[in-house]
């Protein structure tokens, strides 16, 4: 603490340091998504903002506690023909796929928050069975104490096994059953619609075999409600990582024997900087000495007033379109990040490769999450409440084979003007990760890698953005050049476009959904926005946040200096690009 008081801590190159590094004991958890009064409950995702950034409102919520109050909720909105979603604790789903319907008296929301509290573990089985609404960690707790390893995870553990399930989360692997979290389970029962001879709801429980099993272990909520969800585990391991930061020279042929070679490879590539780092991670025995964890630097606590500083440094860097200073950022960023091991510990600190810890404390994290409730002074570093980072996520899942092409393209881009990509640089540059093959009709049907990558979000909407071009430029690169996927719980709106063409399995889905569900309760105009790909309206501005790809001046802002052209290397995008000419 003392520290920060030092003007050379809060030179403006050094703040991600501080944002990233600094732990304080006076903390506060994420708020709530859901605020309620007299007139009715508004619905946030974590970042507080959704794409369009209208507000989500729904007249009323409520909180069943177990499988009967749910059946009975669930029961309640159908014959009373109220349109049903349900939301975690947690929401950190970025398009709306939680909002029932708005504005509109004819909706009601389930929250799973108090619905958490079973973890059965069959330990002979080698399974655990929880209710929908218990956490990733503490399922995770539950099962390390017996012995046992979820294999597959997100990094981030701030997320119900409910919600994990039904977006495609996912870790990184291509061993075994691969990093996909839904490719883990094993079961799951789901509350659905029933006829008024049913009570109005029925429970249904499906095993691995069933017909529907498929359909509904990557559901986007448009099924019925899960309730409980049945993990295959394994025998508790151990793994061993070490971070190589080395040239970003040959990634493009590299990724796939990286990913053969290591259990729980992954890359980071960090474009301005030439550099890669490799992750290798890999099971070792439990008798190997180490008990190490991975705090992530990125999901660590951080002091407000330094959160809040960041960004208005960000923003400031904006305004003066100043992409060294970006750069001077990205660059104390990753070497920092290079110092302290992205947050690996070998045990109270750092000191050195490789480090070995159990898969319950290295898989996935998210420290910021435990905070005592009553205090302020720091958070998570998104946290909607103290105007700290706010940013787009781009997810895109791509055909491994034709990853390699990609990244030839992007690699062409750079090296163009390398320091374009500084404002990746900043967070955390170009993640790369494995999922394998699925069977799961919304999964993926080819082995896949998962491109990750986050960036500067303006305050406001109008408010077009450094470098932006870029950025769009990769993002249409990878969902219509190479067909890339949009991963169902982040992106901007556009990813979506035409995705129901990428699903070859999304009749059978659709045939589940009319089964269990025919009669719409569970589905919106938002589901329906990104299950469908529609196109959304083509206002002024709109290509800036990504609500469309723009085809005339007006979609960008003409007025800022920011027209609508094609694009570098992807010549068949178009991006909205600033020239200094076209501003009078
Ligand atoms: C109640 O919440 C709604 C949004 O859900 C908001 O528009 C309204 O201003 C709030 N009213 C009061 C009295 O706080
Ligand atoms: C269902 O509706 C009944 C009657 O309106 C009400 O008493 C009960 O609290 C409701 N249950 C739930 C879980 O919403
Ligand atoms: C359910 O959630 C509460 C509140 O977050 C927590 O204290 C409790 O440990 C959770 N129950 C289980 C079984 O994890
Ligand atoms: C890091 O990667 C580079 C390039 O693949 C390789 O030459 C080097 O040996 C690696 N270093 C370690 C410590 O594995």
């Amino acid at each position: 603490m003392a520290k920060l008081g030092s003007p050379w801590l809060l030179h403006p190159l050094l703040l991600p340091v501080i944002l990233w590094g600094v732990a304080s004991t006076l903390a506060m958890p994420p708020p709530p998504p859901v605020q309620c009064n007299s007139t009715g409950c508004t619905l946030h995702n974590s970042y507080g903002a959704w794409g369009d950034r209208k507000d989500c409102l729904v007249p009323s919520i409520t909180y069943p506690s177990n499988q009967q109050e749910l059946l009975q909720a669930v029961a309640n909105a159908t014959r009373s023909n109220l349109k049903v979603k349900v939301v975690s604790k947690f929401s950190h789903t970025i398009p709306k796929l939680a909002c029932p319907q708005t504005p509109s008296r004819n909706a009601i929301l389930l929250s799973t928050e108090k619905y958490n509290a079973s973890i059965d573990v069959d330990t002979a089985g080698r399974t655990v069975t929880a209710d929908a609404g218990v956490g990733l960690r503490d399922l995770i707790d539950r099962v390390e104490k017996e012995g046992l390893s979820l294999v597959s995870a997100p990094y981030w553990e701030g997320v119900s096994v409910a919600g994990v399930i039904s977006t495609g989360a996912h870790g990184s692997s291509w061993w075994g059953k691969g990093g996909a979290v839904h490719d883990h389970v094993v079961g799951l029962t789901l509350v659905v619609p029933g006829k008024e001879s049913e009570g109005y709801a029925k429970v249904v429980r499906l095993g691995a075999k069933d017909p529907l099993f498929n359909a509904a272990r990557v559901s986007l909520g448009m099924l019925g409600v899960i309730s409980k969800v049945t993990f295959s585990l394994e025998q508790r391991f151990k793994r061993s990582i070490t971070y190589n930061f080395t040239d970003d020279d040959g990634i493009e042929d590299a990724f796939m024997d990286h990913a053969k070679k290591h259990e729980f490879a992954d890359i980071t590539w960090y474009p301005s900087r030439h550099t890669a780092v490799y992750r290798y991670d890999d099971r070792v025995p439990l008798s190997t000495s180490g008990d190490g964890v991975y705090d992530f630097l990125g999901f660590q606590t951080n002091l407000i007033a330094v959160s809040k500083t960041v960004r208005a440094t960000e923003k400031a860097l904006e305004r003066a379109r100043n992409v060294n200073g970006k750069c001077g950022v990205a660059a104390t960023t990753m070497a920092y990040k290079k110092l302290i091991a992205n947050g690996l510990r070998n045990n109270l600190i750092f000191t050195g490769y490789p480090v070995v810890g159990y898969q319950g404390k290295i898989q996935t994290s998210g420290s910021c999450l435990y905070s005592p409730p009553s205090s302020t002074g720091s958070s998570c570093a998104w946290d909607p409440r103290i105007q700290g980072l706010f940013f787009y996520e781009t997810t895109a899942i791509f055909a491994a084979t034709k990853f390699g092409d990609f990244l030839r393209d992007v690699r062409k881009l750079r090296d163009m003007k390398p320091e374009n990509f500084c404002g990746v640089d900043i967070y955390n540059g170009l993640l790369i990760r494995f999922i394998k093959a699925s069977e799961a009709y919304l999964g993926q049907s080819e082995d896949s890698v998962v491109l990750d990558f986050n960036y500067y979000r303006a305050d406001d909407p109008t408010t077009p953005r450094l470098n932006q071009d870029v950025w769009e430029e990769v993002e249409q690169m990878a969902f219509f050049k190479y067909g890339a996927k949009p991963h169902w719980a982040k992106n901007r709106n556009l990813a979506f476009l035409d995705v129901q063409k990428k699903y070859p399995k999304l009749n059978k889905f659709l045939a589940a959904k009319k089964q269990l569900d025919p009669n719409d309760f569970f589905s919106s105009e938002w589901s329906d926005e990104i299950l469908f790909g529609r196109a959304g309206s083509r206002g002024d501005g709109c290509a800036l946040e990504g609500q469309c790809i723009c085809s005339e001046d007006r979609h960008c802002s003409p007025a800022k200096g920011y027209l609508c052209q094609p694009g570098v290397v992807y010549k068949e995008a178009r991006v909205c690009r600033y020239s200094a000419a076209s501003v009078s």
